[in-house]
């Protein structure tokens, strides 16, 4: 039998970002697949979940381009791509070029790679121009059947395009020396949050999962946002923009404890750009827990609820690809981590002593229970990263290592130091007390 294996794998820490410019893209349609992919991945799905609609996108692109027949309807429909060839290529080539944008101060870096069997004969020659010219794709050529050599190969890529913070994504076990073909995407994205939450005022608080208190590192900030309460969606939605305010994070904080499943059920009905449009600046007093999440999942379940069948069964037509017969598709594995915080680097910490005026008359937003957030690129509305959180980062007191400041940027978020060790005033009695 012959086997193909596809692996998606991100990287996600927020640090540095910028504005910058990309091309206008007609992205309205093509974004619906995004909000459908967190409905599917997450619905009636327990604990956290984070999936980047931008990856998955990316494989199904590639795939696109070597599939006919059903196979490529199937797709095409699912990320509402135009029938005509030349018109989804150029939409493709576009949305993949934006998503490379990497100029000083921002950090956004999403890479194809195929890495193809040297044993097999039958590929057209024009897919591979196509994944190289359209798709941005490098393409590597390997002896599946000696694994070690392989997984150090594919491991040695993803570790340079995620900067050295994933070093391993496959083992030599993994590899199936009958393989033809793999498909690899990896998407890095590194910002700041143009609002610093200030670590002094991180403390633990209760988040309500099913009934339990759990007590996590809960984060506090106050700044003029984007606020509105959708009514369709019994949810408050806030965003918080990224340093340079391209890049943004919405939250979607359902109003019933327990309303994260009911909220993620009728998203497909409300859309970002929606309720982006409702949204007004509200001096905001956020509760928001930390969290980091690492997240596995083969995606063929969930592409399958999308419509996509054809890719995974027997019937696959992958005639764009090979000329003969074509492989069958095994799995669309996808890794994500991500890490959310106060700040993104050690400069940042440094600074970030945030004066904080009183309220009078602002919006309080506790997200002190399951909620969904999307990282979304606002100027062509589509989403890099999204997903449900039911089990934020646990509350452990950390003493302050002043030492570590001094140092350049690390390659992971450092722990703040703690309100309770360190607070030159007392925030939470003054809001809350
Ligand atoms: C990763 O980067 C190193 C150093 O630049 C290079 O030697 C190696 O070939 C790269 N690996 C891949 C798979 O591109
Ligand atoms: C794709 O399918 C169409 C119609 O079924 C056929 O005419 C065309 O040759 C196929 N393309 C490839 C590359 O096999
Ligand atoms: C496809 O394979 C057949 C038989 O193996 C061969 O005659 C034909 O030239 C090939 N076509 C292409 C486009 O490579």
């Amino acid at each position: 039998m012959v086997l193909m294996y596809f692996i998606v794998l991100f990287f996600a820490c927020l640090q540095s970002f910028d504005c910058h410019t990309g091309r206008k893209l007609e992205n309205s349609r093509f974004n619906f697949f995004d909000t459908d992919l967190l409905r599917y991945s997450a619905e009636d799905r327990k604990g956290n979940v984070v999936v980047s609609p931008a990856s998955i996108k990316s494989i199904l692109s590639m795939l696109l381009e070597g599939a006919n027949g059903t196979t490529a309807i199937e797709i095409r429909n699912a990320l509402r791509l135009s029938p005509d060839k030349d018109e989804f290529r150029e939409q493709l080539n576009g949305y993949l070029s934006v998503l490379r944008a990497n100029e000083p101060g921002v950090t956004l870096l999403n890479s194809n790679a195929m890495f193809l069997s040297s044993k097999v004969q039958n590929v057209r020659k024009e897919f591979l121009i196509m994944l190289h010219k359209v798709y941005l794709s490098e393409i590597r050529l390997v002896d599946f059947r000696q694994p070690v050599p392989v997984a150090n190969l594919i491991n040695s890529w993803v570790s340079n395009n995620t900067r050295g913070l994933i070093k391993t994504l496959v083992e030599p076990e993994h590899v199936d020396p009958m393989s033809e073909l793999l498909l690899a995407n990896s998407l890095y994205f590194k910002s700041t949050w143009q609002h610093a939450f200030d670590p002094d005022n991180t403390q633990g608080s209760c988040f309500h999962n099913r009934g339990i208190c759990q007590n996590v590192a809960m984060m506090e900030l106050h700044a003029e946002l984007n606020y509105a309460y959708v009514d369709n969606l019994r949810a408050h939605a806030l965003e918080l923009p990224y340093e340079g305010g391209r890049y943004s994070m919405f939250l979607l904080v359902p109003h019933d404890q327990d309303g994260v499943f009911a909220l993620i059920r009728d998203l497909p009905y409300m859309n970002l750009p929606q309720i982006s449009s409702i949204m007004e600046p509200n001096d905001v007093r956020l509760l928001m827990p930390k969290f980091t999440i690492d997240y596995n999942e083969d995606m063929a379940e969930t592409l399958q609820a999308m419509k996509i069948n054809s890719l995974f069964s027997g019937n696959v037509d992958l005639s764009g690809m090979f000329n003969g017969s074509s492989p069958q598709v095994n799995n669309i594995f996808h890794k994500v981590h991500i890490s959310v915080d106060e700040y993104g680097t050690v400069a940042a910490a440094a600074s970030s002593a945030m004066v904080i005026p009183l309220i009078e008359n602002g919006v309080q937003i506790r997200v002190d229970r399951p909620f969904v957030f999307f990282i979304i690129d606002n100027k062509l509305g589509s989403i890099l990263f999204e997903g449900k959180v039911e089990e934020p980062t646990p509350y452990v007191p950390v003493v302050p290592k002043y030492s570590n400041l001094q140092q350049g940027p690390p390659s992971r978020f450092i722990v703040p130091p703690n309100a309770q060790f360190n607070s030159p005033y007392h925030a939470k009695e003054r809001f809350y007390g």
